[in-house]
């Protein structure tokens, strides 16, 4: 399926242009979205002031720096008098204004998030984090973001208001497409004693959903596969994300210092990505590693390609029958995700905080690992046919490419009844699979 859909990209990303709302679906999550709400606070003699309010309800896919860029457009003559907590990235004209002259006269302005660590007075609660928007499933106290914008020459009542229209939401590239803007029941706040209600004005809501294949047309991250009872490595296929950096890429470690130090000075945007055979900026290899009577251990490492490209916040999502009875995960964070009461085989991992959470640029320290330990459930635990190597991997929210299934390590035949109930035979392979390493 997943080859299908990368093998006709062009295809997909027309159609997903014309019906994006309904291939913008996520079977892992499929109640993720960003939502953005226009709470409308007061009245003002030409307009109004709004608290806009952005929450990030996907469960494992946030928003990295630089940051989320908001985008609308005016449905009548609007103008931003002041924004406090983030900024219009262009004034546009203004010239028809004397005495006061507006934040951005832009018939389609694009806001920005306001950087850590500016004055008090340019602050209100939740902003100024430099756009990042964490995942709700990996911080939800942080995947809120808001600012408050004086809007003028705008209705002046819920009659006679218009809600903007067109929103677009980069986060930071593309990928998101946002629904019209709704009207919905005004919000009720509690003040902080929590004895008085409040509520807005007027309340608005736009929803915001993500799709891989708008986002990019290959794949952003691949697998590798490997295991105690079989020396073979699986490597990611090759071009999983796409060869078309072949000719830019870094041979080695060695030389990004000469290509980076060349081209600091010219435009960031370059990505300067290790020479592999898959060329993906992310591989995460999946070892089996051994087998006890009971249980059974994984070692997962996902590997920086892009010397670019520090991940912070990153998040790993893996679908495999076993992981509802996942026992311990070493150096990883781990929350199931249980998008459907039926089946419970995904979870998301991420970095300890101020140990993991950051997998650094390519290079020696580009890389983050981490061991799980399964408990068998004897019914259906089998190390054949591959069912100890993953379903699904996702990186910061984007499918990985896998190996076909028929790549995937062997169990040799004759190892078979022993494998079962010895793991002195399987630390035995396992030296000699180190040797190969
Ligand atoms: C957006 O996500 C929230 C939280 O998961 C969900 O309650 C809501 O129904 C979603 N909205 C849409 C339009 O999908
Ligand atoms: C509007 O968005 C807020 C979050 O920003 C959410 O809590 C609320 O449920 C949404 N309302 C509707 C009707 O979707
Ligand atoms: C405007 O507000 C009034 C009073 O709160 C309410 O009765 C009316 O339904 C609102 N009209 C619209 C169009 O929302
Ligand atoms: C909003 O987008 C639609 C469809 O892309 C387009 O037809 C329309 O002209 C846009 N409206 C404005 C005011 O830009
Ligand atoms: C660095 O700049 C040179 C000359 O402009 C260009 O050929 C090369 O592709 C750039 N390298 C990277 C990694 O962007
Ligand atoms: C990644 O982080 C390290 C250490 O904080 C820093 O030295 C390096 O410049 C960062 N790289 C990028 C591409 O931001
Ligand atoms: C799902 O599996 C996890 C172990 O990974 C377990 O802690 C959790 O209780 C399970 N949840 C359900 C609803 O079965
Ligand atoms: C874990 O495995 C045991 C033994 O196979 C099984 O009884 C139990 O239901 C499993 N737990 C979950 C959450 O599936
Ligand atoms: C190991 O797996 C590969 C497939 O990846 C297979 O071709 C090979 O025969 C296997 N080796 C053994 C000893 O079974």
């Amino acid at each position: 399926m997943v080859f299908n859909k990368f093998g006709y990209p062009l295809a997909f990303a027309f159609i997903a242009v014309i019906c994006s709302q309904a291939v913008a679906y996520d079977p892992l999550d499929p109640n993720g979205n960003i939502t953005i709400k226009w709470d409308i606070m007061s009245w003002t003699p030409d307009g109004y002031v709004a608290v806009v309010t952005m929450n990030n309800f996907q469960m494992y896919r946030h928003i990295m720096s630089p940051g989320w860029t908001l985008g609308w457009v005016w449905a009548k003559k609007e103008v931003i008098w002041s924004m406090v907590g983030a900024q219009a990235t262009e004034q546009g004209d203004c010239s028809k204004f004397r005495g006061n002259i507006p934040h951005s006269c832009k018939k389609n302005p694009t806001v920005v998030d306001l950087l850590p660590g500016v004055p008090y007075n340019q602050q209100i609660a939740n902003c100024c984090k430099g756009g990042v928007l964490a995942s709700w499933g990996q911080d939800p106290s942080a995947s809120v973001s808001s600012f408050q914008v004086s809007v003028g020459r705008a209705g002046t009542t819920n009659k006679t208001v218009r809600l903007p229209l067109n929103f677009t939401l980069m986060g930071p590239g593309l990928g998101y497409t946002c629904s019209q803007a709704k009207k919905v029941p005004s919000t009720v706040f509690l003040t902080p004693d929590g004895r008085r209600k409040t509520q807005a004005m007027m309340t608005w809501n736009v929803t915001c959903t993500y799709s891989q294949i708008l986002a990019s047309r290959y794949p952003s991250c691949c697998v590798s596969m490997s295991s105690f009872y079989n020396s073979t490595i699986t490597p990611c296929p090759k071009c999983s994300c796409g060869c078309q950096n072949k000719n830019t890429c870094v041979p080695s470690d060695a030389e990004i210092k000469t290509v980076v130090a060349m081209n600091t000075s010219k435009n960031h945007n370059t990505n300067a990505i290790k020479c592999t055979n898959h060329m993906c900026p992310i591989r995460v290899h999946w070892h089996v590693k051994l087998n006890y009577k009971e249980y059974w251990r994984v070692k997962m490492t996902v590997t920086n390609f892009n010397y670019q490209m520090n991940y912070t916040q990153w998040t790993l999502v893996a679908q495999h029958p076993n992981l509802n009875n996942i026992t311990q995960v070493f150096s990883f964070d781990y929350k199931p995700l249980i998008p459907y009461q039926s089946t419970n085989d995904t979870g998301m991992f991420y970095g300890l905080k101020f140990y993991n959470d950051v997998l650094m640029e390519a290079g020696p320290d580009g890389n983050v690992q981490s061991e799980l330990i399964l408990k068998k459930d004897m019914n259906t635990f089998t190390f054949t046919q591959g069912w100890a190597f993953p379903r699904k991997i996702y990186f910061n929210g984007d499918e990985c490419m896998m190996p076909p299934p028929d790549q995937y390590p062997y169990l040799p035949n004759s190892a078979n009844s022993n494998l079962i109930s010895s793991s002195t035979m399987a630390s035995l392979l396992l030296l000699v699979l180190l040797v190969f390493w």
